[in-house]
């Protein structure tokens, strides 16, 4: 009797949650008829994507008239040929991008916002040079959409996709001594694959390539299992990090061949390529400023690969070029531009109180949200 009456509501709630679950599937045709060249995501998925790569909205230009950052100012080294009022800006949005929670404070000491005492200020510095560098050296890869702040840091301190060498001594990391299988991780595209491909691709230059052209000529070691295995980790982290499937760059009947692979696989080559120069130049270094609570179980720095940008989307933020309103973070606007001595350089802490900074507030007549 009971269970009779019971059971209506529960046929119901069973369908409601079985065509829940069974959400279907769009699909999208990338190639040609025939080729099979289909990316599937699911309606929630979309959705769920489309809400975390909201872009912010850019604060409006800045007056470029005005004394220079690099004359008013003390210790400005990479911002200097910009004028005060886009320094202002420049500086609002880098706390708006990197540390709403915390403010100036993040990196400042103030009113002393020449010191460079945080070391969150001295990363900055570098994290401004690796953007200039990867939207003016690497346009192979981010072209004309480029990178801001934003791009990796959402908000966050810490961007929240980065990657550390595996712990070998870690239990739940790996099954037993050195041996590469392991249980899934991220660093594999949550596979059983190797999970330490990304040292070997994104931090070392290992050649991916494992196909043999010629047959049984080839019998060197690469063209073993476990070099393809090595080689699929390696693709499964790229295909999660970019939430597409393997033929949105290759036609699968023929991974090894280019002219049959679609453009997107050209740009990902360079995507690797710019990886590893980044993992090795500007990561290395801020792995020397930071504190030892950022390094890894294996006590290395903090490493960035392509989910780190792209966060589950084939372009990072959908390809919004928000860089191009902010041209700072694309190149100074004198290229060769050298800040000179400063002019109060030589001032007593007496004179503190003398600055501009701290007597008209630092942003002159912006106004911070802050
Ligand atoms: C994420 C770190 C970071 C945050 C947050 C930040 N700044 Fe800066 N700030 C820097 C860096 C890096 C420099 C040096 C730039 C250079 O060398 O070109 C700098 C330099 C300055 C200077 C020049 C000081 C001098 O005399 O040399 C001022 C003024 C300044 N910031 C104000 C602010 C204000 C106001 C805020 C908050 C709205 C802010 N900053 C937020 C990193 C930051
Ligand atoms: C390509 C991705 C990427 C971009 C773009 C990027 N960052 Fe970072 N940033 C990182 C990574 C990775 C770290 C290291 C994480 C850590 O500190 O543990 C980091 C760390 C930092 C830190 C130190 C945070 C802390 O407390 O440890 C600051 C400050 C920072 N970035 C500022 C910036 C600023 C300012 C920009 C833009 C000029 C920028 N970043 C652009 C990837 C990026
Ligand atoms: C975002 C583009 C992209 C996606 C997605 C992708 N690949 Fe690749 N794949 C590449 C690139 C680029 C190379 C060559 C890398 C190099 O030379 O450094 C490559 C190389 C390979 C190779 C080696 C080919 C050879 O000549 O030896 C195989 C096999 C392969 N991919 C399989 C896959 C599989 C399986 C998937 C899905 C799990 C996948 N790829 C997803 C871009 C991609
Ligand atoms: C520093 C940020 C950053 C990192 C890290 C990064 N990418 Fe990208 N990627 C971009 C930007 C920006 C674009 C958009 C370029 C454009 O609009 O032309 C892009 C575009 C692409 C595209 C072309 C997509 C399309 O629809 O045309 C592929 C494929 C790609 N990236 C693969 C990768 C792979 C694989 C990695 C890791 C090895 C990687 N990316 C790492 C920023 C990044």
């Amino acid at each position: 009797m009971q269970l009779s009456r019971l059971g209506t509501p529960l046929l119901i709630a069973a369908i409601v949650f079985l065509s829940a679950a069974c959400e279907k599937t769009q699909t999208t045709q990338l190639g040609p008829r025939g080729l099979g060249l289909v990316q599937n995501a699911k309606p929630h998925d979309i959705a769920m994507l489309a809400e975390k790569n909201k872009v912010p909205v850019p604060l409006p230009a800045a007056n470029p008239d005005g004394p220079r950052a690099g004359e008013f100012y003390e210790n400005v080294q990479l911002l200097g040929d910009y004028s005060k009022s886009e320094f202002g800006r420049t500086m609002i949005s880098i706390k708006n991008w990197v540390a709403p929670g915390q403010g100036c404070g993040y990196c400042h000491n103030a009113p002393y916002y020449e010191e460079d005492t945080k070391y969150p200020k001295l990363v900055a510095r570098e994290m401004i040079k690796m953007v200039r560098h990867i939207n003016s050296d690497w346009k192979e890869h981010v072209g004309k959409t480029g990178v801001t702040c934003w791009t990796c840091h959402r908000g966050n301190n810490v961007p929240q996709k980065i990657w550390f060498k595996p712990n070998d001594n870690d239990p739940h990391g790996m099954v037993a001594g050195r041996s590469p299988m392991r249980l899934p991780t991220a660093s594999s595209g949550n596979t059983g694959l190797p999970s330490d491909v990304l040292e070997h691709y994104l931090l070392g230059n290992d050649n991916l390539r494992i196909v043999g052209t010629d047959a049984l000529a080839d019998n060197t070691n690469r063209r073993s299992i476990k070099q393809a295995k090595y080689t699929y980790g390696m693709m499964m982290v790229m295909s999660e990090s970019l939430g597409v499937n393997c033929d949105f760059c290759h036609n699968t009947r023929a991974f090894y061949s280019w002219e049959q692979s679609r453009p997107q696989r050209a740009t990902a080559w360079y995507g690797i390529r710019m990886v590893r120069d980044l993992n090795n130049t500007t990561l290395a270094t801020v792995a020397t400023l930071l504190p030892l609570n950022r390094m890894g179980p294996a006590g290395d720095g903090p490493k960035i690969y392509c989910a780190t940008c792209h966060q589950g989307v084939n372009k990072p933020l959908y390809g919004f070029p928000m860089v191009q309103d902010y041209p700072e973070l694309i190149a100074s606007k004198t290229p060769d531009y050298v800040p000179g001595p400063h002019p109060h350089s030589d001032r007593d802490d007496d004179e503190e109180d003398e600055k501009p900074v701290t007597k008209k507030g630092v942003l002159g007549g912006m106004k911070s949200k802050n």
